[in-house]
């Protein structure tokens, strides 16, 4: 199945700063996604890196001079026509400046011009430049208009300083050119979508719990996934995987915090996808200090009492998509559940396969809906079976 970026044509605008050389993983990570990507460098943007890096890792010609003859005619017109979306990282406050004010004095300003595309920017410059008010006014204007600006990070700038002026990780930086896509062409463009995820981790003591196997991969797949057909998405996780970038992530520990963070995003979502694996139980009484051993005299009971079922406590006018983790009996088990649970989907999983659920990127899944169908489908990889949940939600929709 083609990923989000696959084939689609994206202008990278690469300015002076010091980090125009994280300009070059930007490149290579779209790529490697299957972007057909133009790279448009500013004079200041070859003083820090050349475009022999930009030729290697696109394949094409980078577009540098205003003049330059490149054998497409007006080359910022027929950039400006083929570009599905205009990522400028890093932008600089002087190119900021130059596309807020509409100039047109190099090959990026002038594409910027031309262009009916979203235009993402991902500022990079130090911290006083980007608190000026110049640089403040510059930005708003450019939001106003609908350009999407990107960050830029706190922290350690070249300067030395600290403060906010770094540019965003290449990761994320590709991340929100996906949820700009996917808002753009997405099936999911305008609905906010609830995903959970991870094992939940019920205290016995302050530094001892109760969990399971579960990474959070299937539910973070899910939430790319969502994102990249448009939607907003709130993920809860108690895993450990890192924020994917255009998403809002809940970080919660317990089946009672996962149960209040869910209450609260499912206010304004249509669509709920328990991909978490919840601790059925949990200690009646977390001890407030660390149990010792010698206290226990060689044994240790620890009473559980049982959880809210999350899934069922949540209730309203949206789609209720739920997961159920199996050792035997798959498509029986599930479709207990799916009946149990009111759900319009259940994803039943195999968890004992060494291939599928738990910890790996790929699962094999049966999804079961409630008019009584079936649908098999084979080991792919998570994101992929994401997209087969999500279709099937669309059509509920
Ligand atoms: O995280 P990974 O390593 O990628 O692994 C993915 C996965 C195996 C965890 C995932 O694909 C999966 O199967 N998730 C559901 C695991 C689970 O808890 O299954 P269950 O059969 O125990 O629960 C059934 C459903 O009820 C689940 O949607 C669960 O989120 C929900 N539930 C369960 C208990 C509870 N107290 N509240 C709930 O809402």
């Amino acid at each position: 199945m083609n990923g989000p970026l696959e084939g689609r044509h994206i202008v990278l605008g690469v300015t002076g700063s010091i980090a125009s050389y994280k300009a070059a993983e930007v490149t290579s990570r779209l790529v490697q996604e299957g972007a057909v990507v133009d790279v448009v460098m500013t004079e200041s943007a070859t003083q820090f890196i050349t475009p022999a890096t930009f030729r290697a890792l696109t394949q094409r010609e980078p577009y540098t001079d205003m003049f330059g003859a490149y054998g497409v005619g007006e080359a910022h017109v027929e950039l400006a026509r083929r570009a599905e979306a205009l990522l400028v990282a890093p932008a600089s406050a002087t190119t900021l400046a130059r596309l807020a004010n509409g100039l047109a004095d190099n090959v990026l300003a002038l594409t910027a011009l031309a262009t009916t595309a979203p235009v993402l920017v991902a500022p990079a410059m130090d911290g006083q430049m980007w608190e000026h008010a110049a640089t403040r006014a510059n930005v708003e204007t450019l939001r106003a208009r609908g350009v999407e600006i990107v960050g830029p990070a706190s922290g350690r700038l070249a300067s030395g300083r600290m403060g906010a002026g770094r540019l965003v990780e290449p990761a994320l930086i590709v991340d929100a050119l996906k949820a700009r896509l996917g808002r753009e062409h997405g099936d999911l463009t305008g609905r906010h979508v609830v995903i959970t995820a991870g094992g939940t981790r019920e205290a016995i003591d302050p530094v001892r719990y109760v969990s399971n196997h579960s990474s959070g991969k299937q539910g973070y797949g899910l939430a790319e996934a969502a994102r990249d057909r448009g939607a907003r998405v709130t993920l809860i996780s108690t895993a450990g995987l890192p924020d994917p970038g255009g998403v809002t992530v809940v970080r919660v520990d317990s089946a009672l915090e996962m149960l209040a963070a869910v209450h609260e995003a499912m206010r304004t979502a249509q669509v709920l996808v328990m991909a978490a694996a919840v601790a059925d139980y949990r200690p009646a009484a977390a001890a407030e200090q660390k149990i010792k051993r010698a206290d226990m005299g060689g044994e240790l009971s620890i009473p559980l009492i049982e959880n809210p079922d999350i899934s069922k406590e949540v209730s309203g006018e949206f789609i209720k998509v739920v997961f159920a983790a199996e050792t035997q009996n798959l498509v029986e088990n599930a479709a207990i559940k799916l009946a149990n649970k009111r759900a319009a989907l259940i994803v039943a999983n195999d968890v004992s396969a060494s291939d599928a659920g738990f910890g790996v990127d790929t699962n094999r899944v049966v999804i079961l809906d409630a008019a009584g169908g079936r649908e098999d489908l084979p080991l792919m990889s998570k994101y992929e079976v994401s997209n087969r949940i999500l279709d099937r939600v669309v059509a509920l929709l």
